[in-house]
């Protein structure tokens, strides 16, 4: 029998890529599942697909605290308790600095940081019952900064500071509190990364079909969960950065610096 058998598993940001192979990844191993996301008809869809299992779906904007609040409300009412909370929702951005609006920034910070925050503070006490799992997925961006999305990895960054001093915070508690950071992975993300502007830029730059599929990385994600791991970081590309990045800071500026600029312009 799995792991994760009967146990209620909260997914922020289920509808798309990662949050939506977490989601189906769950229900496959008996869990039952509940996922939010601010497009109701895709969560739809989704549980269309899985009917007949323990999935419940909720529309909730996690950049709003009340609508975090009324989501694990939600969860409690239909399955009484949370064993693991994943803040997987999450959005990107593309513009340097110099360019960029700061409420496109600051709408980030709010998804990205304080989406965290919030969805944890409402779950929390469940989950110290459980002895459960708070998760975050973060990314290579909150090890190192990365051009031309500023705002995302000041976000990733603070994902990580406050989820390290959360689980020191649990230490004696039981509760393992765990930050995966995915490298490069086919999904929605670059698509709807925000511009300068804060609109949608509506195109990927990267040939998705050759990156890490959602399905890999949630598969990664889970098995880390189940071995109550710290911190899970993603790809060879990934753990190079946080390495040479750890070690060799100077020389990381060079290579980040080659990797998103071309012809000196920032590749989006
Ligand atoms: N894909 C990558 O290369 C990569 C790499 C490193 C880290 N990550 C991280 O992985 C996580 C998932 O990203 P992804 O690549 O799977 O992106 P994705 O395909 O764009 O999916 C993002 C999901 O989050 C939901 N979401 C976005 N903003 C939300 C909000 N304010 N409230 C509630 N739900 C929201 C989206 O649904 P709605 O738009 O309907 O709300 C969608 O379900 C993110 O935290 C991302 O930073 C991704």
């Amino acid at each position: 029998m799995s792991y994760f058998n009967n146990k209620v598993v909260v997914i922020t940001g289920g509808s798309e890529g990662i949050g939506k192979a977490l989601v189906e990844l769950f229900l496959a191993n008996g869990a039952k599942v509940a996922s939010c996301s601010r497009n109701y008809d895709k969560l739809y869809h989704l549980q269309q697909i899985h009917a007949g299992k323990p999935l419940m779906i909720y529309t909730a904007d996690v950049s709003i605290e009340m609508d975090c609040r009324k989501f694990i409300e939600s969860v409690i009412e239909t399955f009484g308790t949370i064993d693991i909370l994943i803040n997987n929702a999450g959005i990107s951005m593309r513009s340097l600095f110099k360019d960029v609006e700061l409420d496109t920034l600051r709408k980030v910070v709010d998804i990205n940081f304080w989406g965290v925050v919030q969805t944890t503070k409402f779950a929390l006490p469940y989950i110290l019952e459980n002895k459960g799992s708070v998760v975050a997925i973060s990314s290579i961006a909150g090890y190192r900064g990365l051009p031309g999305r500023s705002g995302y990895s000041a976000s990733k960054f603070a994902v990580n500071g406050w989820m390290e001093a959360l689980r020191t915070e649990l230490y004696d508690t039981g509760v393992n509190v765990m930050w995966a950071c995915p490298g490069f992975t086919a999904s929605n993300i670059r698509n709807v990364a925000l511009n300068r502007v804060g609109k949608p830029q509506g195109e990927s730059p990267m040939d998705e079909k050759k990156l890490m599929t959602a399905e890999e990385c949630a598969f990664h994600i889970v098995n880390a969960i189940e071995k109550r791991k710290r911190t899970l970081v993603l790809t060879a590309n990934g753990k190079l950065t946080v390495f040479l990045n750890k070690y060799f800071p100077t020389l990381a500026d060079k290579f980040v610096r080659r990797f998103f600029f071309r012809n000196g312009e920032l590749v989006k």
